[in-house]
């Protein structure tokens, strides 16, 4: 028997947006909770299943051959309930019901400061392990979902290229990332984009002008990678703008949307959600409240909830300084 173990049942839920590697963090939570010999609940639809108490056991089986999925099998939901008082104490009233005495949350950082408020209300220990495709999350250098959805703009990129290439065409690819634009710079290093524009700078539109320029003259496609929170108010917007600038361009837009969300996760997803998952649990039975598992050169951290919520990370001016090295055209 362990010695730490004073908690003796877990509740495990994904919250947000589904993230891949969600579903191997659930089976690594629940996996590690047993060995310890803590008995685990998942609690569906995030939030929302608390609160209405959609909640089952959980066995080692019942998270068998989830590993390589997508999504969540503990589905996931936003729930405008859980920041009332009211559904809060609803809440803990199911926790009660089910003797669940500490909580896994693997969501983003909305569902962070939910837990916190929670956690601070009915003093439930509460531990959050980072998923969303945003990597936007204060202390932390990775959350789930980040490789994969990577891969997925990238492949998707190098189909939307081909076309480019063959009609010498300037396609606005539009990326999700809510006000982040992580994953438009690094898919837009990655796809070797011409212009790369998210909010955090204002330096990809310089880049655009100066691709327009350029491409008025040599006629050679491009990709213009978009963060969908981008000033200028997303791919289409900017599109239209620069269509009316120089009617004579040939511009397409392509918003990949969702499909960036699905998929089997990448090995690094499957890897760091298994690792997060362990040190989620070890991190309860070592006393740890109102903290997220984070992943920091490589090493296991513990983040108060109050440090990840409302922060997004800053961007890496490295990598737009590595873009204009790159470009062909300056
Ligand atoms: O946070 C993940 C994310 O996919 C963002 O990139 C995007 O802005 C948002 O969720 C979309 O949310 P929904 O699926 O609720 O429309």
């Amino acid at each position: 028997m362990d010695k730490r173990r004073e908690i003796k049942t877990i509740g495990v839920l994904t919250s947000g947006g589904d993230a891949p590697g969600m579903n191997a963090a659930v089976r690594a939570v629940t996996r590690a909770a047993i060995h310890h010999g803590l008995q685990v609940y998942g609690v569906m639809y995030g939030y929302h299943g608390l609160i209405s108490g959609e909640i089952r056991p959980l066995t080692s089986s019942d998270v068998s051959g989830i590993m390589h999925q997508g999504g969540t099998i503990l589905k996931t939901a936003r729930s405008e309930e859980f920041r009332t008082t009211e559904g809060r104490a609803a809440a803990y009233q199911n926790l009660v019901k089910y003797g669940i005495d500490a909580l896994v949350v693997i969501g983003g950082d909305g569902s962070f400061s939910g837990a916190s408020a929670f956690s601070k209300e009915y003093d439930i220990p509460t531990v959050g392990i980072p998923g969303t495709i945003d990597n936007d999350i204060s202390g932390t250098e990775y959350t789930l979902g980040y490789d994969t959805a990577m891969n997925t703009v990238i492949e998707a990129v190098d189909k939307i290229k081909d076309t480019a290439s063959s009609h010498g065409r300037i396609f606005f690819i539009e990326v999700m990332g809510r006000e982040a634009g992580l994953l438009a710079l690094s898919t837009g290093i990655a796809c070797g984009a011409e212009a790369i524009i998210i909010p955090e700078s204002d330096e990809g539109y310089k880049d655009l002008e100066k691709f327009l320029a350029h491409y008025k003259e040599k006629k050679s496609s491009g990709i213009v990678m978009i963060a969908e929170g981008d000033k200028a108010g997303g791919a289409l917007k900017l599109a239209e703008r620069v269509n009316s600038e120089y009617p004579e361009l040939d511009v397409r837009v392509s918003i990949l949307g969702h499909m960036q969300r699905g998929g089997n996760p990448s090995g690094i997803d499957r890897v760091v959600a298994t690792q997060m998952g362990v040190a989620a649990v070890d991190a309860l039975l070592d006393d740890q409240k109102s903290i997220m598992i984070g992943l920091v050169n490589n090493k296991i951290t513990h983040v108060p909830f109050n440090k990840t919520v409302k922060a997004n990370r800053s961007i890496d001016q490295n990598l737009f300084d590595i873009q204009k090295v790159l470009n062909k055209w300056y």
